[in-house]
């Protein structure tokens, strides 16, 4: 992929015009949901028109946990009104749906576009994440839903060309949402750095990601304009460090947590990782990266010195500790729920995590997390 670019906002996004004119754009797709009312970007995009004389196809057809048949209406309106560029505003639903929109605007629509292979287009898709947590702005995949069944759409050409890093986005994020985001965000730059698919560059961005988020973690929590630019950075570098390596089993726990009561997915993740890394620490010789158990110590060592800890224990204290900190209210388990968490597990994202896994292992870890 070539290099992403990076605008910052300023005070009345001159950026923005810059980037539609420089590149000759006439018509905008705009696929955002309705939390777009609550920033200052959304005049922007209410005036954009009579002042640069570019037209804007509003699209907010879509719910979180997006439909592929959401997905179909919005490549329809796309077509029909011949737009040059996709902008999503958005966390993780209004990008997964920009980056299907995106994909299947040059397929047949004659053929469900999930049963195409996936051809590459340069339709420009430009980002504006809106929380500092998912860095979907970052990846190459895209989670939609088809009668019920999730379905991962994954491809190069739908990493966003262009993201838009704007802080004030955070300033009227509620409390709960804004934790949680930070939380997914670290996870992702931990799961990616000990991931199996890690490599040299993965693991400079899993470092820099968590450097970053330990040391700016108090002034966004404060909601301090520097803490929140540098959180919504940081959460775009661990998102290029999971398009590397893909998340391991401490997401592959959460989901049914998250599905199951209802909490948010960075919460999720980040109970099921501190129990998880806990767990590996003491069970090395169960690894399975080819690179070996000596390999693995090393790399412990290493997320340990980018959160700033001495030894690998003294990191997992600090991640529960930080954890902690931010007054979460846990779920409640009833009998029953430690089997239906544990078989839900995707195989498939365990062959990610360096330490073997098995069922009973994944159903005692539950059993520790809730
Ligand atoms: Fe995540």
């Amino acid at each position: 992929m070539d290099q992403q670019e990076i605008l910052i906002a300023s005070e009345n996004y001159k950026e923005v015009d810059d980037y539609i004119l420089k590149n000759g754009f006439k018509t905008v797709f705009l696929v955002c949901d309705g939390s777009i009312s609550y920033l200052r970007l959304n005049r922007y995009f209410e005036t954009v028109e009579e002042r640069i004389g570019i037209r804007i196809i509003k699209f907010s057809d879509f719910q979180p946990n997006p439909l592929y048949e959401s997905v179909v209406k919005g490549v329809e309106l796309f077509r029909e009104k011949c737009c040059d560029v996709i902008i999503a505003i958005g966390g993780g639903s209004a990008m997964d749906v920009a980056k299907c929109i995106k994909l299947y605007s040059n397929m047949n629509p004659e053929i469900n576009y999930l049963e195409q292979r996936i051809v590459s287009n340069d339709v420009p898709l430009f980002a504006v994440p809106t929380t500092a947590g998912t860095g979907s702005e970052a990846t190459r995949y895209a989670v939609i839903y088809y009668n019920g069944e999730k379905q991962s759409v994954t491809d190069y050409s739908c990493i966003p060309s262009a993201v838009l890093m704007d802080s004030s986005v955070l300033k009227t994020l509620p409390e709960y949402q804004k934790k949680a985001t930070m939380l997914d965000a670290l996870c992702h730059a931990i799961e990616s750095y000990w991931s199996v698919n890690s490599t040299e560059e993965s693991k400079c961005y899993s470092q820099e990601a968590i450097h970053i988020i330990m040391n700016n973690k108090d002034s966004y929590l404060a909601n301090q304009d520097e803490g929140n630019a540098n959180m919504l950075r940081a959460a775009n570098i661990a998102g290029k460090a999971i398009n590397i390596t893909q998340t391991t089993a401490g997401h592959a726990m959460c989901y049914k947590i998250t599905s199951l009561y209802g909490i948010a997915h960075g919460h999720a993740a980040a109970l099921c990782l501190s129990k998880l890394w806990a767990y590996m620490l003491d069970n090395t010789d169960k690894c399975i990266d080819v690179r070996g158990e000596e390999y693995m110590n090393s790399v412990f060592k290493d997320i340990a010195s980018s959160m700033g800890c001495e030894d690998k224990y003294k990191a997992v204290k600090k991640f529960c500790e930080f954890v902690d900190s931010l007054n979460f209210t846990n779920p409640k388990v009833n009998i029953g729920d430690y089997e239906r968490l544990s078989s839900s597990v995707n195989i498939d994202r365990l062959k990610n995590n360096p330490i073997a896994l098995d069922y009973d292992t994944i159903k005692m870890l539950y059993k520790q997390i809730l």
